[in-house]
């Protein structure tokens, strides 16, 4: 079986991002934003806390992405600027409609254009919602708390918290239905083991 190794920095910054963001969209649905006439609740202290840890492990995911030697290469993940990467990603776009058509499971292909232009945008995903929840938690300590920018910011962020609950159940499903289908194996992502599982297994 043959799935691209990823490094023990980007399994770990992954299982980090991912747990965090999971307790945020979890967050948001018990908490109470404080308002003039209420106070916050435990779930929105919560939010705080973990979204601004997120920013963190974000930044953290970032430099793993910018500096690791192996792994899924930076222009697959942000192929935009890259003509030749999309044209590949045209093709894989074609190829995934006509799978979808003929109402087949588009084949996991590790080298895939369109899963990780994908990946790439939930991390720029997550990396708004982290950023700009921190920027609200900041901006009363600096005298920005009134600011229209924070305002329409927070606005975006509530509306893409939508595109986060999507992206978590679109992204884990599909990696979900490629492991039980064949192809995929969760444990690779998921085993925080110094060697990836692929190098394992062919020792
Ligand atoms: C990865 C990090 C984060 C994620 C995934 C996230 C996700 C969400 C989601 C799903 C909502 C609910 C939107 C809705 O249903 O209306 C929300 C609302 C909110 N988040 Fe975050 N959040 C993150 C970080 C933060 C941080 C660090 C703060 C700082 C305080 C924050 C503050 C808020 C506030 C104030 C709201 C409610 C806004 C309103 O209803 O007026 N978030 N967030
Ligand atoms: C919202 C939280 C999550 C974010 C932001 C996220 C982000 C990413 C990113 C950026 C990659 C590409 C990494 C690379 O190639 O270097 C990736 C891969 C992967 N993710 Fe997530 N992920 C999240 C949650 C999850 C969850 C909950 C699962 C569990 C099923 C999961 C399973 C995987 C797997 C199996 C891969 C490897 C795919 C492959 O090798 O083709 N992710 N994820």
């Amino acid at each position: 079986m043959k799935t691209p190794p990823h490094g023990l920095g980007t399994r770990l910054a992954h299982g980090a991002l991912a747990a965090a963001v999971i307790l945020q969209v979890g967050s948001s649905l018990f908490m109470q934003v404080p308002r003039a006439d209420r106070p916050a609740n435990l779930a929105f202290e919560m939010h705080e806390t973990v979204g601004a840890l997120a920013l963190a492990l974000a930044l953290v995911f970032w430099a793993v992405v910018i500096l690791r030697i192996a792994g899924t290469d930076a222009g697959r993940l942000f192929p935009w600027v890259s003509g030749v990467r999309l044209a590949a990603l045209r093709a894989d776009i074609v190829a995934h409609w006509r799978a979808l058509r003929r109402l087949r499971l588009p084949p996991y292909e590790p080298e895939g254009s369109l899963s990780a232009a994908v990946h790439g945008l939930g991390l720029l995903l997550v990396s708004y919602m982290a950023l700009s929840g921190t920027m609200y938690l900041v901006a009363p300590q600096v005298g920005y708390a009134e600011s229209g920018v924070l305002a329409v910011l927070m606005d975006v962020h509530c509306l893409l918290g939508n595109v986060v609950w999507a992206y978590l159940f679109g992204h884990a499903g599909l990696a979900l239905v490629h492991h039980f289908t064949g192809g995929l194996r969760l444990g690779e992502m998921w085993s925080f083991r110094r060697k990836p599982l692929t190098v394992e297994l062919s020792e």
